[in-house]
């Protein structure tokens, strides 16, 4: 079987270390990999993305490939044939595949099949090339530190529960500010509580979640696939939205992060999304050149 990325913990940390690294190096130019060369990669969506879409399509041609963008209109994951046979087939054209989807073992299901890499570009329980795109950002940004502290506020999702997989592996201060009932997925809250290394802070109180925080992170509040829950989920959250005041809590120093696509006004206001402290753009970009890190990890281990 192949090395698969379904989820950060699919990672040792060393091994998340060194997909960081080439990621570093690939975005300086230091290294320029064709690990893809003559080969093709499939990308499958079941849901809606700009920057999973465009930054895979682009690493995939950085790395010498050629991107198939698959739709469920025509592969209809699960339906037409078992998943299985489906990872059998696609192994047998293309080198690599990534897939955005809903359920987390569909995915798994996939890896455990194909027999070249499978990466995940989004499930509803986790995100992983988004959190480490996001990591390499706060090393960027915040250099020299061991431990961040980071505070992410609002609803227990996919990016929640993937800074609780980094957690498990990489020293982190995680405070997650959320609801009683929009809580992240509790094994791997366990999870992450048995790293020693790393302190996990699950709080209703958001003041107490962004306190002297080095990253202060927000999401959607309604993740696709629930935008019919969008108006429940407001009105339960909208005390961890991420606004200038709250942000004074934070350290001085400290930088805003969002996945996007972002909701301004909901999650996040304008006046924090635009201030100097955003680095929003910067981690949409460093989904590039992370995701060329995770390719070319898994296609040569
Ligand atoms: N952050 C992210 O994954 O964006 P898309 O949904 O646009 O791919
Ligand atoms: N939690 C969001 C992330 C989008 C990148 C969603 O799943 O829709």
């Amino acid at each position: 079987m192949a090395r698969s990325l379904t989820k950060i913990t699919d990672l040792t940390a060393d091994e998340v270390r060194e997909v960081l690294t080439l990621s570093a190096d690939m975005k300086s130019g230091k290294i320029t990999p064709k690990s893809l060369e003559g080969k093709s990669a499939a990308c499958i969506f079941t849901k809606a993305s700009l920057r999973t879409r465009i930054s895979f399509e682009v690493g995939i041609s950085e790395l010498g490939g050629n991107a198939l963008y698959v739709t469920d209109n025509e592969i209809k994951l699960g339906q037409r044939e078992s998943i299985a046979d489906a990872a059998r087939v696609l192994s047998r054209y293309v080198g690599l595949i990534m897939i955005r989807t809903f359920k987390q073992s569909d995915v798994e299901e996939l890896a455990k099949y194909a027999s070249v890499p499978v990466v995940n570009g989004l499930t509803d329980l986790v995100h992983p090339c988004q959190i480490l795109g996001d990591y390499l950002t706060a090393t960027e940004h915040l250099p020299g530190k061991d431990r961040y502290r980071v505070a992410y506020l609002g609803d227990g999702n996919n990016i929640a529960n993937s800074w609780l997989n980094l957690a498990a592996l990489i020293p982190l201060d995680l405070r997650i500010g959320t609801a009683e009932d929009t809580q992240p997925d509790s094994d791997i809250v366990t999870k992450a509580k048995a790293k020693p290394d790393s302190r996990i802070v699950i709080t209703a109180d958001p003041k107490e979640a962004v306190q002297d925080a080095d990253v202060v992170y927000t999401d959607v509040w309604a993740s696709m696939g629930q935008k019919h829950l969008a108006d429940e989920k407001a009105e339960k959250l909208k005390k961890y939205q991420v606004n200038s005041s709250l942000l004074e809590g934070a350290d001085p120093k400290a930088v805003v992060m969002h996945c996007l696509p972002a909701e301004r006004g909901r999650e996040i206001t304008d006046e924090v999304m635009d201030s100097p402290q955003s680095v929003v753009f910067d981690e949409a970009e460093n989904r590039l050149h992370v995701q060329k890190g995770i390719m070319h990890f898994l296609l040569t281990h």
